[in-house]
C-alpha cells in the first residue's frame, strides 16, 4: 500500500512539529511537506500534490479558507482537513463551503488525527475515481500498471547512489519478480557492472555507435543479464566513449526500455549535465540520496530548488543513506529542506564492503540483514510494493524510541 502523503499548514512552527510527531509512527501516513501560510500552502500543494492537507484557519497573507478554496480548484487530488479551535464554527461552515472534506477541533489525539486522515483520504479517492470514470465514460484505463523510471540523483559523489540503485534494482527483480532494467548513466565512472560482477563486452557507447535510431531488438542485444533476473545497460569503458552518448539518445533508449520493463532504475553521475537533465525530465521518481552532513545538505537544497524550477517536486523523494554515522540530526535536515525523508538506510560498512568484495549485492547475500530490510522498506515507502516492513534498523534506533514515548501526547489548543 502506498502511504498517504500529507502536508501540514500552520503559521506556528511548534504546531507543525506537534502534528508531525503525532503522525510519526503511522506507517501508512507520511508527512511530505509543510507550509507556514495560505499562499505557501497553495504553491506547495501545486508542486507536491499531497493526498491530504491539514489546514489551519487563521494565518497571515492568505487564510486557511482562501487557501482551501484555491487548492480544491487547482489540486483536485488533494483532500483538505481543517484544523480549528473551539468557537470557530462560523469559519468552519465557510471552510466546508470552500471545499474542505472534514474538520478537526483541537485538542485531538494521535488516533483521532490519523483515523480522520485515513477516512478523508479514502472518501476523497473514491469520489475522484467516480468523477474520473464519469469523465472517461467508456474509455477504460489501461490494464497494465504503468512502468516507472526511477533515478538516483545527487550532485555529491559518495552518498550511495550506485549502492542503492544496484540493490534496489536487484531486490525488485529477485524478490518481487519484476522486469527490471538497470541503466548505468554515470557515463564516465560507472561501476555497476563491477558491483554485479558482470563481465561486459559492449556498453551503451557501442549501442549509440551501432545506429542512429533504436528499436527494442537492438537495445535488448546490449542488455547484460544478471543472475537476479535484472538486465544491465553498462556504462562506457573509457571517458572518450562516454562522450559519444547524448541526451537525445538517452531519451530514445529510455522510451524503449520503459515499454518493456516494469522498472527502469537509473544511476547517474554527480552533475547537472545534459544527460542528467534529460533523465530527470523522463523520470517518474527522482530519489535524492543524501547523508547526514552539511555538504550533502547544501547539495540537496540546491537540487530541490532546481527540481522546483522544473516543476518536478511531485516526483522527488529524499532518501537518507548511511544513517547513524553521526553528523546532522535527522529532524534538523528535514527542517532545513522542508521535506521529510521518504526512506532511511542505515550505515553498515561490513555488509556493504562484503557485498562489493564478493560482487554480490547485499539484497542477495544478506537477505535477512538490516540493509535488505531497509531496501524492502524503501520499496514500500516509494509505493513499489505492498508489503509493509515493521522492524527496520532505523525504527529500532534510539531516536525513534525516544519519539515513540511522545506518541501518546495529544495536541493542545
Ligand atoms: N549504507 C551504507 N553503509 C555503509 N557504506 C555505504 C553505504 N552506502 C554506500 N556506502 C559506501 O559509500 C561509498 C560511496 O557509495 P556509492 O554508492 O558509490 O556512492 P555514489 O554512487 O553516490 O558516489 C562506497 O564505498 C559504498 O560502499
Ligand atoms: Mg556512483
Amino acid at each position: 500500500m502506498t502511504p498517504i502523503r500529507v502536508m501540514i499548514v500552520d503559521d506556528l512552527q511548534n504546531t507543525r512539529e506537534d502534528i508531525r510527531r503525532l503522525l510519526h509512527f503511522e506507517e501508512d501516513i507520511q508527512v511530505v511537506a509543510e507550509a507556514g501560510d495560505g499562499i505557501e500552502a497553495v504553491s506547495t500543494a501545486r508542486e507536491v500534490r499531497p493526498d491530504v492537507i491539514l489546514m489551519d484557519i487563521n494565518m497571515p497573507n492568505l487564510d486557511g479558507i482562501g487557501a482551501t478554496e484555491q487548492i480544491t480548484l487547482d489540486v483536485a487530488e488533494s483532500a483538505v482537513i481543517i484544523i480549528s479551535i473551539q468557537g470557530e464554527q462560523d469559519y468552519l461552515r465557510k471552510a466546508m463551503a470552500a471545499g474542505a472534506g472534514e474538520y478537526l477541533v483541537k485538542p485531538f489525539s494521535s488516533n483521532e488525527l490519523s483515523d480522520t486522515i485515513r477516512r478523508v483520504n479514502e472518501a476523497h479517492k473514491k469520489r475522484s475515481n467516480l468523477l474520473y470514470n464519469l469523465k472517461v465514460e467508456d474509455h477504460t484505463p489501461a490494464e497494465k500498471p504503468q512502468s516507472q523510471i526511477i533515478t538516483m540523483f545527487s550532485t555529491k559523489g559518495g552518498v550511495g547512489k550506485t549502492t542503492l540503485a544496484t540493490n534496489l534494482a536487484v531486490y525488485l527483480a529477485a524478490e518481487q519478480k519484476k522486469k527490471v532494467a538497470i541503466v548505468d548513466f554515470d557515463l564516465i565512472s560507472g561501476d555497476i557492472a563491477i558491483l554485479l560482477n558482470i563481465s561486459i563486452k559492449s556498453t551503451v557507447a557501442d549501442l549509440v555507435l551501432e545506429s542512429e535510431t533504436f528499436d527494442f531488438t537492438l537495445v535488448n542485444s546490449f542488455l547484460v543479464p544478471h543472475m537476479s533476473g535484472a538486465f544491465l545497460l553498462p556504462a562506457p569503458l573509457t571517458p572518450e566513449q562516454a562522450e559519444l552518448v547524448h541526451a537525445q539518445q538517452v531519451e530514445q533508449i529510455l522510451e524503449i526500455l520503459k515499454e518493456s520493463f516494469d522498472y527502469v532504475i537509473i544511476d547517474t553521475a554527480p552533475a547537472y549535465n545534459d544527460i542528467n537533465l534529460k533523465v530527470l525530465e523522463l523520470s517518474d521518481l527522482i530519489l535524492l540520496v543524501l547523508n547526514q552532513d552539511l555538504t550533502t545538505l547544501r547539495h540537496t537544497k540546491t537540487a530541490l530548488d532546481i527540481l522546483k524550477t522544473f516543476n518536478y517536486m511531485s516526483k522527488a523523494r529524499l532518501i537518507l543513506n548511511q544513517y547513524g554515522k553521526g553528523g546532522l540530526k535527522l529532524t534538523d535536515i528535514e527542517k532545513a529542506l522542508k521535506l521529510s525523508m521518504t526512506a532511511i538506510v542505515p550505515e553498515d560498512n561490513n555488509t556493504v564492503k562484503n557485498s562489493i568484495n564478493k560482487g554480490t549485492p547485499f539484497v542477495i547475500s544478506q537477505r535477512q540483514g538490516q540493509m535488505t530490510t531497509a531496501i524492502k522498506d524503501m520499496t514500500y515507502k516509494l509505493g513499489l510494493s505492498v508489503e509493509e516492513v515493521k522492524e527496520t534498523a532505523v525504527n529500532n534506533s534510539v531516536f525513534t524510541k525516544l519519539l515513540f514515548k511522545k506518541r501518546s501526547t495529544s495536541l493542545g489548543s
